[in-house]
């Protein structure tokens, strides 16, 4: 169930150094100022909406879905608290969908839950992202691995396996949506996706 979030709680002050983080998460979703511009926008796994915040300050408007509570957005933004996995928005809404480091937290799971959880996982995120993407849309996800970008240390087993899995239902769901008239690729570790017009 999602539900919209009342702004309550204390309201994060922006300075100059977290505006630049957030230009930074532009730069790294291969996407400048312009491509902003006269779009509906989505940020899924937006946490405290900073990236939101950022779009802001260029006068524009960008929506923001994050599943947990303890953040509290700015008053008028567009804040739903929903899960990746089940969009409360209808087909075909956004001209651009964007998440910045979530993809490995959101698909990864857990320990208990195996890679098969983990393939399901990328599987329904990136097609809900897709879904309510405009036809001539974009979708644009940092943080994504790849089969040759995961390393075995500094990960559990579980990651490491969870992990490669997420690569591989990445891998997967790219052929699925080239082979369908769209045009999508990983450049380094950025997930873009040209939805067909
Ligand atoms: C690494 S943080 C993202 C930070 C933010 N995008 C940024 O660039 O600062 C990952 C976010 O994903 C959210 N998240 C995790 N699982 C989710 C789910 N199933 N649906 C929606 N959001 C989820 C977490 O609550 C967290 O805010």
């Amino acid at each position: 169930m999602s539900s919209r979030i009342e702004a309550i709680g204390f309201i994060q002050e922006d300075n100059a150094e977290n505006i630049t983080r957030y230009r930074e998460s532009l730069d790294s979703l291969l996407l400048t100022d312009e491509n902003l511009r006269n779009r509906r926008i989505l940020d899924i796994g937006s946490a405290d909406g900073g990236f939101a915040r950022y779009v802001r300050s260029l006068g524009l408007n960008c929506e923001i879905v994050d599943l947990d509570t303890v953040w509290a957005p700015p008053p008028d933004a567009q804040a739903v608290r929903a899960d990746a996995y089940h969009l409360p928005f209808r087909n075909n809404v956004f001209d651009l969908v964007v998440s910045s480091g979530c993809i490995p937290i959101l698909c990864i799971g857990s320990k208990f839950t195996g890679e098969a959880q983990a393939r399901q996982n990328t599987k329904m995120s990136l097609s809900e992202a897709f879904r309510v993407t405009k036809p001539g849309g974009q979708v644009r996800m940092n943080s994504v691995p790849t089969i040759g970008s995961v390393n075995f240390a500094g990960h559990y087993e579980w990651e490491y396996f969870g992990l490669i899995a997420v690569a591989d239902a990445v891998k997967d769901y790219v052929r699925l949506l080239n082979s369908r008239g769209n045009k999508a690729f990983v450049k380094t570790d950025t997930l873009i996706i040209y939805k067909k017009g």
